[in-house]
């Protein structure tokens, strides 16, 4: 049954299949679970794809142990190591066309990226934000969606735009909030979606992409 809470204005009814296998690269700096979900879909065939990669930017990332557990290659770009944001463009875009990436995911990328990486990747790279954008924008978007007392947040998956959480958007999906909620515990929810959207938008923009 389609999910009501779970709207891409681009194919509505979720149901793609891909003709062509895309290899994706990842860019994470936290725990990784939406790097997980990525690798898990790959592995049940929900998502015709390839992890080629991983950039983190923590050398204390959970994520890497997940790349492990997937058998993905992982590269350490250290944010602190680099003089400027373009600097750092410069090194990922490098790495992105090493290991011949058709389609980039920001997933947990706690980082402004500059037209350097975005000029390399035009619609070929997506972010995933926890709220309902355009609103509760930049970090910290669960503690903010509760102090502006929303009664329903949600997640977007959006293409990445030089302005920051502000690319077109290609899915979201709504969750209340509830009386109680702590910003973990909506955290929480929220992730629960993210997980449901992110093989969407992928399959979705691969698609877009011919694949
Ligand atoms: C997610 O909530 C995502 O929306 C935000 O960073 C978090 C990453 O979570 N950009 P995880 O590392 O994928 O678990």
């Amino acid at each position: 049954m389609t999910d009501l809470s779970i709207i891409s204005p681009l194919y509505p009814d979720h149901s793609l299949k891909l003709e062509k296998t895309i290899k994706l690269g990842v860019l994470a700096s936290g725990k990784g679970s939406n790097f997980g979900t990525i690798a898990q879909c790959i592995k049940e065939g929900k998502i015709n794809g390839q992890l080629q990669v991983l950039i983190y930017n923590n050398p204390s990332a959970g994520v890497t142990h997940l790349a492990d557990e997937y058998d993905v290659s992982k590269v350490l770009l250290n944010h602190r190591e680099y003089e400027s944001r373009e600097d750092l463009d410069r090194a990922i875009v490098k790495v992105l066309q090493e290991y011949e990436v058709d389609l980039l995911v920001m997933a947990g990328w706690m980082r402004v990226v500059t037209p350097v990486l975005i000029s390399a990747f035009p619609k070929r790279a997506i972010n995933i934000h926890p709220s309902l954008l355009p609103s509760f924008k930049g970090i910290h978007a669960v503690e903010q969606a509760l102090s502006a007392k929303v009664k329903i947040t949600g997640c977007t998956v959006h293409y990445v735009s030089s302005e920051v959480d502000s690319g077109e958007i290609i899915i979201q999906s709504a969750v209340p909030i509830l009386p109680d909620d702590t910003s973990d515990s909506l955290h929480q929810r929220i992730q629960v979606q993210e997980h449901q959207i992110m093989p969407m938008a992928i399959n979705i923009v691969a698609k877009e992409l011919g694949f």
